[in-house]
């Protein structure tokens, strides 16, 4: 069995789902459920015994420990994480704790586990840590897109705790021999995203009637990838990848923040009419910046795509339609992860931005 870190988020619980419509190997599935994770991302894997759920947190080694020795995994994914910008930089230190000392923690876990396994199960064992482009910082319009040997220059809490843990992944390879495998992937979009990620807040805001809140001139630029071709990319790394090596994952769709929310106004415009007539762009409204905002970022893929003969399945204009279609099916969905704690994180983040 393979043992998932993060398995109840938003690119865990597609990874999950996914995986398991692929091969019949087993998932043991570690996730603390955070406002991020949410069980019912998972609903359609109840009742089937290949998954198996654990709630904790990836930062307590004896029950990691625990686990691995319980389930002896082939290999272990890291996906747990906090991922949201704007929340590190209004409280960084749920950053640090997840992304850099719960990382540590869990490679210990494995480093002990690991050291522990002979013959094919020690050699064959992986660790795949799964990062962000956000570790390398931001480009100008005329820069070439991020390889995997651009240097580090992360500039928010969220990317610096990215960082921190990639390279505490190399230095457990470098010093200790344990295998891992890095993929530094571009942002993801589909279904069960969490509502405080720009595209599922400009759908289910525009369909509430509220304000669709654009940053700054809406100019950045984010390079988007539809969540299954990145849980592709991650299982073919896993399964071809070369030992210490890291691969960035990326569509080669760069796109300016103001042209998604366009297009998700005129793909709801078509599916679900404002009952007035109108375009939901009406509802469009710039609002202050996001401090330190990256301006660019754009993934060469071009080494997991030459090395490993991955590509994406989705363009832009099938994965955003697919999106859009899963939001306006799964109105139970939206409402349940929008009440509670949501309203106050949408008060303390957009109230001072007005
Ligand atoms: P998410 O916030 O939707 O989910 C994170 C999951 O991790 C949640 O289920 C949460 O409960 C769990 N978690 C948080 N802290 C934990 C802890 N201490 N122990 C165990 N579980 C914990 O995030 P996501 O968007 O699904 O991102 C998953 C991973 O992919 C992250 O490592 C992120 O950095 C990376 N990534 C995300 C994107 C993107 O566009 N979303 C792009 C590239 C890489
Ligand atoms: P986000 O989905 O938070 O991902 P990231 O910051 O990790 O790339 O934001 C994507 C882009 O959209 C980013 O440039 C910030 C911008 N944005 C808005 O303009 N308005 C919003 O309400 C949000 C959440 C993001």
């Amino acid at each position: 069995m393979i043992l998932v870190t993060g398995g109840a988020g938003f690119i865990g619980s597609n990874f999950v789902i996914d995986w398991l419509a692929n091969s019949d190997e087993p998932v043991l599935n570690l996730d603390k459920l955070t406002y991020a994770g949410n069980l019912q991302n998972l609903n359609a894997l109840k009742g089937d015994d290949r998954h198996v759920f654990v709630q904790g947190d990836i930062g307590n080694a004896d029950l990691v420990a625990n686990l691995l020795h319980q389930h002896q995994p082939r290999s272990v994914l890291n996906f747990a994480a906090e991922s949201h910008v704007d929340r590190s930089i209004l409280g960084p230190d749920e950053f640090i704790q997840t992304n850099i000392v719960g990382t540590f923690r869990l490679l210990e876990a494995v480093r002990q586990y690991w050291g522990g396994l002979a013959g094919n199960a020690h050699d064959k064992f992986r660790f795949l840590h799964v990062s962000t482009d956000e570790v390398y910082g931001s480009l100008s319009s005329s820069e070439p897109a991020f390889t995997e040997t651009h240097r580090y220059e992360p500039n928010s809490p969220y990317s610096a705790s990215k960082a921190a843990s990639d390279h505490l992944v190399r230095a457990y390879h470098h010093t200790y021999g344990l295998p891992v495998l890095t993929t530094n992937c571009s942002n993801n979009y589909g279904p069960f995203h969490f509502p405080e990620k720009l595209i599922p807040l400009m759908i289910v805001n525009a369909l509430a009637g509220k304000p669709l809140p654009v940053y700054g001139d809406g100019m950045q630029v984010r390079d988007w990838l539809y969540v299954t071709d990145h849980c592709s990319a991650i299982r073919r790394v896993l399964e071809a990848g070369v030992l210490g090596e890291v691969y960035n994952v990326g569509g080669w769709n760069e796109k300016p923040n103001i042209d998604i929310v366009n297009t998700v106004c005129g793909l709801l415009n078509e599916l679900r009419p404002r009952t007035d007539g109108k375009s939901y762009l009406e509802q469009m409204t710039y609002v202050a910046d996001r401090p330190g905002h990256d301006r660019r970022y754009a993934i060469d893929a071009g080494k997991i795509e030459r090395e490993l003969g991955w590509k994406p399945a989705e363009t832009f204009e099938t994965g955003i339609r697919k999106t859009v279609l899963w939001y306006l099916d799964n109105p139970g969905w939206v409402a349940d992860v929008q009440s509670g704690a949501y309203s106050t994180w949408v008060e303390k983040n957009y109230m001072a931005r007005a």
